[in-house]
């Protein structure tokens, strides 16, 4: 039986661990080319390896231009063309408005949100001369909801999921789609000091009314289908992946 992403190509960003990691190794079972784009060469090769012939792993900051912009044509060397672009990578640094430092700030939204829109910049005329494409952004609960002391997280989530909404506009009639996930607490290595502090898990864990933390694979499940042509009629939406978190 032919795979779900059968003939397809594909970059994710951060995917050299975590949600990014599960969604490259899910592609790649699912008939997709793979470029495997982090800027921790050791995991991404690794991530890599793990697939073989059919990843190409690209070392690679998305928050610089130049990078992203390597990304794309490395990806489009090697396979040919670009289908799709999951913009997954993403780092977290602790401060509310006040206090959050400026360095901080820029970080965060450079890696967030800039990287997101640096590789859509890039990758979004490759997916028109292939006739179409999906774009797909990891933002975050904390993308709809206000969490405490991550308030250049929070920004960055937000603006994600209305550059997805631009992008879905202007793309329309291009056949270019894109999309956002939102996820919940997910075990990876982003939250490996929270799940071994008992006392703020509590509150989460109460959150997650499905009665269990995420695992990278429930995240790139939802990315396989926003990818695939199943979704063809989805666009400029928000995918809650949190275990029913925003449901009160
Ligand atoms: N884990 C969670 O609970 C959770 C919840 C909601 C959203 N998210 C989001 O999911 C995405 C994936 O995170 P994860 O949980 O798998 O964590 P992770 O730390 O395991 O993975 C993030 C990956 O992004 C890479 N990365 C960071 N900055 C980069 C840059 N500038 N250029 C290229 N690669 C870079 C890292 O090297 C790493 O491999 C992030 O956007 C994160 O904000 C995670």
């Amino acid at each position: 039986m032919a795979g779900r992403l059968q003939g397809k190509v594909a970059i994710i960003t951060g995917a050299g661990s975590g949600i990014g990691r599960a969604a490259a190794q899910l592609f790649a079972r699912e008939g997709a080319g793979v470029a495997v784009a982090d800027w921790d060469e050791k995991g991404g090769k690794q991530t890599a390896a793990s697939i073989g012939r059919n990843a190409l792993f690209v070392k690679a900051d998305v928050s610089s231009s130049a990078d992203a912009r390597r990304i794309v044509d490395h990806t489009v060397k090697k396979f040919g063309k670009l289908d799709i672009l999951y913009n997954n990578a993403g780092i977290v640094r602790y401060g509310t408005a006040a206090d959050c430092s400026e360095e901080d700030w820029d970080k965060v939204m450079g890696v967030n949100l800039r990287g997101a829109w640096l590789c859509s910049k890039y990758a979004i005329p490759e997916m028109m001369k292939a006739g179409g494409g999906s774009v797909i952004m990891t933002s975050s609960i904390a993308g709809q909801v206000a969490f405490g002391n991550i308030a250049a997280y929070c920004a960055s989530k937000g603006g994600l999921i209305q550059l997805a909404r631009s992008i879905a506009l202007d793309y329309a009639s291009k056949k270019v789609r894109a999309n956002v996930i939102c996820p919940g607490v997910i075990r990876t290595g982003m939250t490996q000091d929270l799940l071994k502090d008992k006392k703020a898990m509590q509150p989460l864990l109460k959150s997650t009314i499905i009665g269990r933390l995420g695992e990278p694979e429930d995240i790139a499940n939802a990315a396989l289908y926003l990818a695939s042509d199943e979704s063809s009629f989805v666009t400029g939406s928000v995918i809650a992946v949190d275990g029913g978190w925003t449901v009160q």
